[in-house]
C-alpha cells in the first residue's frame, strides 16, 4: 500500500501494511493503524523518537483498540472510519464512539502532515490558492500558528476547504471540520502529548517546529487536488 494513503479509506482491506507493526498487531477488530508514513526517529531533533513512540504507539493504539470494543456487533463496525466519524457525530448517545473514531482519523491524518525535511513554502495551484483566500503565505503561516497556540487545553489547528474557500480553523479534543462540511487539508495535533516530552510546556515553540522544520505541504496541495 502506499504510504500517503488516505485515511478516510482507513479500512483492513486498504492498509494492510506488508509487514506488521506492534500497534498492527495487537489490534484485532475491523479499525487497525495504518503504518507510520517515517520512522519514528525520522522528525528529530524537532519531535523525538520517544514521542512518536508514545503517540503512535499507546495514544494512537489505544483510540484504535477503545473504538473497536465500542463498535462490537454495532452497525458502526461495517462502516469505513469517516462514516462512523459522521455517524456518530451526530447523537451524544455516541460520544464515546466518536472521539475514538475521531481520534483515529486525526492522528493519521497529523502523521501525514509532516514529514522529514518538511517547512518552507507550497508551490502551485495550493500556493495560488493560498495567496487568493487569504493575501499571502505569511498571513496563512501566521493564522495556523495562532490557532495551534491559542486553542485552550486539547485539539487540533487545521487548514480546510470550506465551501470552496481555504480556512485556518481550531477544535477542541476530538473535533474534526469535517462534521460541519469543511474538507481538512492539514493539521497540528496541539494535545501535550503531542509535545510534552520534547518541548514540555512551551506550545508555541512545538508549533514553530511544526510549521517551520515539519510541515508538509505537499501533503494539502494533494489533498487539495482531491476535493
Ligand atoms: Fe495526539
Amino acid at each position: 500500500m502506499s504510504r500517503q494513503a488516505d485515511p478516510r479509506g482507513f479500512k483492513r482491506r486498504i492498509m494492510q501494511p506488508k509487514t506488521k507493526t506492534p500497534a498492527q498487531a495487537a489490534a484485532s477488530g475491523a479499525f487497525t493503524l495504518p503504518p507510520l508514513p517515517w520512522e519514528e526517529d525520522a522528525l528529530a531533533p524537532h519531535i523525538s523518537a520517544q514521542t512518536i513512540s508514545f503517540h503512535y504507539g499507546k495514544h494512537h493504539k489505544a483510540y484504535g483498540d477503545n473504538l473497536n470494543k465500542l463498535v462490537e456487533g454495532k452497525r458502526f463496525a461495517s462502516m469505513k472510519l469517516e462514516e462512523v466519524i459522521l455517524q456518530s457525530s451526530k447523537d451524544s448517545a455516541d460520544a464515546g464512539v466518536f472521539n475514538n473514531a475521531a481520534q483515529i482519523w486525526n492522528h493519521t491524518f497529523y502523521w501525514q502532515s509532516m514529514k522529514p525535511g518538511g517547512g518552507g513554502m507550497p508551490a502551485g495551484a495550493l500556493a495560488e490558492k493560498i495567496k487568493a483566500d487569504f493575501g499571502s503565505f505569511d498571513a496563512c503561516k501566521t493564522q495556523l500558528a495562532e490557532a495551534a497556540k491559542t486553542q485552550f487545553g486539547s485539539g487540533w489547528a487545521w487548514l480546510v476547504l470550506n465551501k470552496g474557500k481555504l480556512e485556518v480553523v481550531k477544535t477542541g479534543n476530538a473535533d474534526n471540520p469535517m462534521i460541519r462540511g469543511a474538507r481538512p487539508l492539514l493539521t497540528c495535533d496541539v494535545w501535550e502529548h503531542a509535545y510534552y516530552l520534547d518541548f514540555q510546556n512551551r506550545r508555541p515553540d512545538y508549533v514553530s517546529a511544526f510549521l517551520d522544520k515539519l510541515v508538509s505541504w505537499e501533503f494539502a496541495a494533494a489533498n487539495l487536488a482531491k476535493t
